[in-house]
């Protein structure tokens, strides 16, 4: 069973999320941060990007929500990343508002369906406008992380 978490980060909150998830994974998990522009909006998304996801069976991808939506470069690198199709996706965002998350919810399930792939699981962790990441949270996104893996081993077990 490998797996892989893949965030985008400006401020840090999903990169703080993103650490979680890899210690309630036992620190066992490959994991990449896709780099941002100083102004934290990419324009431009070079399509000679792609990083192969074909030896991984459990695809953690965070990112953080901008005007209710995956945040434009973590949606391009859905778009354009290789090999998703039939892939296991576990959704972590992270913003500001609370009843944004449905909305987030939906926009990540559409951009990962329309690769054909599945949404495993998804997380939205709030983080409040300018306030930080209580630990709390913090442990509770390693708990999500555990948790999806016990979940997850049973099943890929039941389908060798
Ligand atoms: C331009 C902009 C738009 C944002 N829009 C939303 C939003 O629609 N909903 C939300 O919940 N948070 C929104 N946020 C808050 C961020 O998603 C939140 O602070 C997030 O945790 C930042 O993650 P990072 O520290 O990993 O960069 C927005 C932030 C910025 C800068």
């Amino acid at each position: 069973m490998k797996a892989i978490i893949i965030y985008c980060s400006k401020t840090g909150n999903t990169q703080k999320v993103a650490d979680s998830i890899q210690q309630g994974l036992k620190g066992s998990a490959d994991m990449v941060k896709l780099d941002l522009t100083p102004d934290g909006i990419v324009k431009d998304f070079s399509p000679s990007f792609t990083l192969d996801l074909a030896p991984y069976d459990l695809i953690f991808m965070g990112g953080w929500t901008m005007v209710m939506k995956v945040h434009p470069y973590m949606a391009a690198y859905i778009q354009r990343c290789g090999n998703l199709e039939g892939k296991a996706v576990v959704g972590f965002l992270t913003g500001g508002a609370i009843f944004s998350r449905g909305h987030v919810r939906d926009d990540f399930t559409e951009l990962i369906e329309s690769r054909g792939a599945q949404v495993f699981d998804f997380t939205f962790i709030t983080t409040l406008l300018g306030a930080t990441l209580t630990k709390r949270k913090l442990r509770s996104a390693e708990e999500f992380a555990a948790n999806v893996m016990d979940r997850f081993e049973p099943h890929t077990q039941a389908e060798s």
